[in-house]
């Protein structure tokens, strides 16, 4: 795998540095409602900081505005980093898809952002696997780095692609198996064990587009209509009274998953294992967590149900690795080239 040049490589003394972090983050009312991947974007920030850069000027996007719009600005981001890093060299742009120019990789724009800078260093991981003026436009204009985040998720993840210890437990839930096609026909063939949650567990059994065997649930969570104060009941997989559906994974299924996390040397979990948000369908994705956070396997959980769902039970630290990334974690998990990192030189 490509190894980007570190901005612990960087001369920074002096210098204007244009960092591209990932604060695609969720806001509420004005606010920012979780700020994990702020946080995250902080140690390249204060190295920058201790080795006196002149001013660091970070860009984001924040969701998928179309053109300007103040509902997407980047200020609730920029107070958050305030309180939590407060110094005057660092500012916060405002959100980079306001320009048309960004998801196009517009050369003007691009321009645009590296002007008055003299560095560029690439922390946003979980954006890496956009071609955008940001995130690759602009590493053709300053010399460009990787930050810490960036080359901590490399190498983390990168971890599951090369010699893993043995059993290795491939555990993927949500709603859409497309989304998680590629990682299970890159990853799963050399998984000891592949469990699957969710809705997608549904259309896997009734086709199974993957070269191997599946663990599947055996009970779940009936519901009689998608609504959180839908009546609920247990059953087999396939005695569910006509008109109900399985929003989450039973009891009997909680413990088989949990059975084959215990084993495992290597973990890696993305993706619910029912409609968690509602509290009646959240404990098949809280037994995962808690199955693969009372191991001692080498764990690595990615997407943001899955992260949220450790951070709601308090066992964030209780796993190896939780990617910021979402997109961008399992593009690289497929095998593919991230051009936000393909564009930085090699170490
Ligand atoms: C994410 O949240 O996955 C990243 O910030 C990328 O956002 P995007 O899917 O809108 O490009
Ligand atoms: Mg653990």
């Amino acid at each position: 795998m490509h190894r980007p040049r570190s901005v612990r490589e960087a001369d920074v003394g002096g210098k204007r540095v244009l960092v591209r972090a990932d604060l695609n983050v969720p806001l509420e009312k004005g606010r920012v409602a979780d700020d994990t991947r702020i946080r995250a974007s902080l140690p390249t920030l204060q190295l920058l900081l201790d080795r006196e850069a002149e001013g660091v000027n970070v860009c984001s996007h924040l969701g998928r505005p179309k053109g300007e719009d103040p509902q997407f600005s980047m200020s609730p981001v920029a107070v958050r980093l305030r309180e939590l890093l407060p110094d005057d060299r660092i500012r916060v742009l405002e959100n980079t898809r306001f320009n048309p120019g960004e998801t196009k990789n517009d050369p003007a724009y691009a321009r645009e952002l590296a002007a008055d800078n003299e560095l560029f260093v690439e922390d946003a991981f979980g954006s890496v696997h956009r071609a955008h003026a940001s995130t690759v436009g602009v590493a053709g204009l300053l010399p460009a780095y990787a930050g810490l985040l960036l080359e901590r998720e490399l190498a983390e993840l990168g971890k599951l692609l090369g010699d893993v210890e043995h059993p290795f437990v491939l555990i993927s839930g949500g709603a859409k198996v497309e989304d998680k096609l590629g990682v299970l026909q890159n990853l799963g063939g050399k998984a000891d064990t592949v469990v699957v949650g969710g809705k997608m567990a549904e259309q896997i059994r009734e086709h199974n587009p993957l070269s191997f065997d599946v663990v599947l649930p055996t009970d779940v969570v009936a519901a009689s209509e998608f609504a959180e104060d839908a009546q609920t009941q247990v059953t087999p997989y396939d005695a569910l009274p006509d008109g109900w559906l399985g929003l989450d994974i039973g009891p009997e299924t909680r413990e088989l998953f949990a059975q084959h996390i215990a084993e495992a040397r290597t973990i890696f979990w993305n993706g619910p294992m029912g409609v968690f948000e509602w509290p009646p369908f959240a404990e098949g994705t809280r037994a995962v967590a808690d199955a693969v956070a009372h191991s001692s396997a080498y764990s690595v959980v990615g997407g943001a149900d899955s992260a949220r769902a450790l951070t709601e039970l308090g066992l964030e630290d209780e796993v190896s690795w939780v990617s910021t990334g979402g997109g961008a974690a399992l593009e690289l998990l497929e095998g593919k080239e991230l051009p936000g990192v393909a564009v930085i030189p090699d170490e």
